[in-house]
């Protein structure tokens, strides 16, 4: 039998940009096309195999990305060992919004959390709005992991928590 390690994750980003949704098909493998809009956070866990004896398991903040619920998310930051900051590659403003929570979490969270960038919705190419050089080079700028992934198709999820899985530290 292997290690587990637990960790807690907090998915962050403009409301509608798909937080929810790449949650659900990363612990479901299910998609809807008509998601409801997430009220205060939802909680889920899920596993992911780092190699042989290590597993890494995800305690899954998955907050609200409505404006209203704003104030409640230093409470699901806090103690995050790792933050998945969402936009739609089709909405230029989502990702401004990132960008804002990006340098919230480098301020007030923990200083060694582990930060991914995801551009979501990646099967809508033909409305991309965000292109993948300028998130890259912002994502190096500020030293965080980059994704383009797709809750609807399930393209990059899997890769993307693998990706945060294999940069905590397990020991
Ligand atoms: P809040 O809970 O309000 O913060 O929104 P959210 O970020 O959780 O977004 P949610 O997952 O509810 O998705 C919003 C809408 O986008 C839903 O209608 C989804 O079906 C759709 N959606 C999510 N991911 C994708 C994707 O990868 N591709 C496409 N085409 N649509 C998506
Ligand atoms: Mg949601």
């Amino acid at each position: 039998a292997g290690k587990v390690f637990n960790f807690k994750l907090v998915l962050l980003g403009e409301s509608a940009v798909g937080k929810s949704s790449l949650v659900m098909r990363f612990v479901k493998d299910q998609f809807d096309d008509f998601r409801e809009s997430t009220i205060g956070a939802a909680f889920f866990t899920q596993s992911v195999p780092v190699d042989d004896n290590t597993t890494v398991k995800f305690e899954i903040w998955d907050t609200a990305g409505q404006e209203r619920y704003k104030s409640l998310a230093p409470m699901y930051y806090r103690n995050a060992q790792c933050a998945v900051v969402v936009y739609d590659i089709t909405q230029a403003a989502s990702f401004e919004k990132a960008k804002n929570w990006v340098k919230e979490l480098q301020r007030q969270a923990d200083p060694d959390i582990v930060i991914a960038l995801v551009g979501n919705k990646n099967d809508l190419a033909s409305r991309r709005a965000v292109t993948t050089d300028e998130s890259q080079a912002y994502a190096n700028e500020a030293h965080l992991l980059f994704q383009e992934a797709s809750a609807k198709t399930g393209a990059n999820v899997n890769e993307l928590f693998k990706s945060i899985a294999k940069k905590m530290p397990l020991e």
